[in-house]
């Protein structure tokens, strides 16, 4: 085990270093590139959820002054590789989701091209198609990555044996990433070259799928992407939208093709998170021990291309138990391809194991935190694995302790103040704690000057900032020394800013780096030398179940009469390892439990199964919580290193914040009302 780098810049706080830019709109994002005389696309859409284009016709378009192209099955790009039903668009006139890219319009304006695509009349042939979501629908079935099912002990057996059993079933609905900048594109072709300035998460990630598709080297992509106006997962893997703006410039070679996605369009184009459904059957002794654990989770998918929302995830390590049964399935339905949001897996399947755990300590009438504490599993339950720093029940008393939850009374609607239901709640959170090989950085001195290269991305969360304070402390000088450069598929390769992994894998690579640079050229280099270094696979992830963990603890008020939910307060404590820069890592936990908050109380796509598509497409109908949601909020974390992190000491932060959130709201709006909502999001309504 390597030791800890020795931190100077690493756990300061030092302000984005990208903010004056930001401010000062001399940070781009992608749709503002400048580029000579581009071509604005605007898509044609499916307007049916299953069947087949049978014409289309776009003379009008086409006769409108500005109007280059239209683009569709076609006339498009034969792409080289068809198996990515999400990716391979326009190949034939198949439809398989309402919403689906069909066409494109070029235009010299935006204005043109929009207008134009209403005037593209495109004749369909309707099937009939199944877009609702039901657990027991027959055609339910393992996910193709395999199921991967826990079964250990007599599940059956022990639930009949029980003396308290929990039998019920819990619910999330599609919620939809909507950062606030859109997914764009421009695209444009210079010969065999094509270079795309783009919103992702990850350049080179994005490269490597798009270029075989497009059948092309790799070599022949050039991917840029400086500045990322948020993500949530839904940059994380490549869409359709890039597929189509490239496939668009291919038709007009040398021309750069502009495509923002509008968020209506985004609501079917760029991933979602899938609804799940949670069967949960707990069998525990009357001191609140877990003898029983069965979960049964089912995500909706979409036959164009699979993705399951494992819900499952965090049970498989979280609670002791001797007989379990875990299984995952989904259900493929004629709907838009579901994909990652913010800690996929666990966001979700921490919502029905954390209310259940409220029922069991209120049928075992123990205090809910006694009961966590009864169920800390001494292993990793899943892998048989020690943790490599398992402080769940760390966070949940410091959390307790800074709350106030001693003198709390467990009894539902014990607490009135002027028409006013006051309760609160409880619940854990946990994300994995891992880190992605490959990264390559490489770190070039130039007139006392680190310039430091990794095609790493910035969300807008600040790993930029954190990026540069660990280059400064490997190569032990002031951060002022270091220039960092991002973002661009021409710097060295680096993984996703994905999984909560990006910056312990970045820097594992930036620290290879400086190891090799100072190896090699000393601490007083020349000017113009230079040093690569790899991320390698951490080894104690072989020998380590690793995790984070944290405590959510909410209180909320429901108006008596109306059903009213407001949020009071709201605090968690993390213990993520060591903290690279306390600011950031702070505006990261408190994004996740905002997050929390709106997967509580606001967050629903809802699918209407008679056309197949989401309703309330837009901000104005699908809410997410906004400042006046918010009153008190506190992220806190543990004063830790993690050695089995590597030499960084810090776990990732980035989605462990949304975990448990809503479970802890649900539970406080239970303790308030003695309403159990199962369903999420819970209404005012569902109150009355
Ligand atoms: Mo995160 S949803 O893995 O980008």
């Amino acid at each position: 085990m390597s030791d800890l780098l020795r931190a100077s810049a690493i756990g300061t706080g030092r302000v984005r270093l990208d903010g004056p830019d930001k401010v000062r709109g001399l940070a781009p994002y992608a749709y503002e590139h400048p580029v000579e005389d581009p071509l604005h696309l605007f898509p044609l859409c499916s307007t049916i959820a299953l069947g087949r284009v049978t014409a289309i016709d776009a003379t009008a378009a086409l006769a409108l002054d500005g109007v280059v192209r239209v683009i569709t099955h076609e006339n498009a790009l034969r792409l080289a590789d068809t198996e990515d039903g999400e990716l391979a668009i326009l190949q034939d006139d198949r439809i398989g989701f309402r919403g689906q890219y069909l066409g494109a319009v070029l235009a010299e304006t935006p204005e043109t091209a929009r207008h134009a695509a209403d005037l593209v009349v495109v004749t369909t042939e309707a099937a009939p198609h199944d877009a609702d979501f039901r657990p027991d629908h027959p055609a339910v079935r393992e996910p193709e990555g395999g199921a991967d099912d826990i079964d250990t002990g007599d599940l059956e057996a022990a639930l009949a044996a029980a003396e308290i059993v929990v039998d019920q079933r819990y619910s999330t609905p599609l919620e939809h990433n909507n950062p606030m900048e859109p997914h764009t594109t421009i695209a444009r072709w210079d010969g065999e070259q094509l270079t795309l300035w783009t919103s992702t998460q990850g350049v080179h990630p994005a490269r490597q799928t798009l270029a075989p598709i497009l059948g092309i080297d790799p070599e022949q992509l050039r991917i840029v992407s400086p500045h990322v106006g948020g993500g949530f997962g839904s940059k994380g893997l490549p869409h359709a939208d890039m597929m189509l703006t490239a496939m668009a410039a291919h038709a007009m070679p040398g021309r750069a093709v502009k495509h923002a996605v509008t968020r209506q369009h985004m609501f079917a184009l760029t991933g979602y998170r899938p609804a799940t459904s949670q069967h949960l059957r707990i069998g525990a002794r009357a001191d609140g021990t877990i003898t029983a654990f069965g979960l049964e989770a089912v995500s909706s998918s979409s036959h164009t291309k699979e993705f399951p929302e494992m819900a499952i995830k965090p049970s498989r390590q979280m609670y002791a138990g001797e007989h379990r049964r875990i299984t995952q399935r989904v259900l493929p339905l004629d709907i838009a391809v579901p994909s990652w949001m913010r800690a996929p897996g666990e966001a979700p399947g921490m919502v029905g194991p954390e209310i259940m755990m409220d029922e069991l300590a209120e049928a075992c009438g123990l205090d809910p935190i006694e009961l966590r504490v009864r169920n800390e599993p001494e292993r990793d339950p899943d892998t048989g694995m020690p943790f490599n720093q398992r402080r769940l029940i760390d966070c949940l008393r410091e959390g307790a302790t800074r709350f106030g939850w001693a003198d709390r009374d467990p009894r539902p609607r014990a607490r009135r103040e002027g028409g006013w239901l006051i309760g609160t709640g409880v619940a854990s959170a946990t994300y994995p704690a891992s880190r992605q090989p490959g990264s390559k950085a490489r770190i070039r001195h130039e007139a006392g000057v680190y310039e430091v290269g990794i095609g790493a991305a910035d969300l807008g969360t600040g790993t930029w900032t954190a990026l540069t304070q660990v280059a400064a402390d490997a190569l032990e000088v002031d951060p002022d020394r270091i220039a960092l450069r991002i973002g661009d598929t021409a710097l060295p390769n680096a993984t996703v800013a994905g999984g909560s992994t990006g910056l312990a894998s970045w820097s594992a690579a930036v620290l290879a780096a400086a190891d090799a640079f100072r190896c090699e050229h000393g601490t007083a280099p020349a000017d113009g030398v230079e040093a690569i270094g790899e991320a390698a696979e951490n080894p104690a992830e072989k020998q380590f179940a690793m995790h984070s963990y944290g405590a959510q603890f909410a209180q909320v008020r429901v108006q008596e009469e109306t059903g009213e939910i407001r949020l009071d307060r709201m605090l968690g404590v993390f213990s993520v390892g060591r903290i690279i820069n306390p600011r950031t890592a702070r505006s990261q936990l408190l994004g996740g439990m905002t997050m929390g908050v709106g997967m509580a109380l606001h967050e629903k796509g809802e699918l209407d199964p008679r056309f197949g598509h989401v309703v309330n497409h837009d901000l104005a109908e699908y809410h997410v919580p906004v400042n006046a949601d918010i009153r008190s909020l506190e992220a806190h974390w543990l004063d830790e290193e993690d050695p089995q992190a590597g030499p960084l000491g810090a776990r990732g932060i980035g989605e462990i914040g949304i975990v448990g959130a809503a479970a802890a709201i649900a539970n406080a709006v239970h303790h308030a009302t003695g309403v159990r909502v199962r369903d999420l999001p819970v209404f005012g309504s569902d109150l009355l």
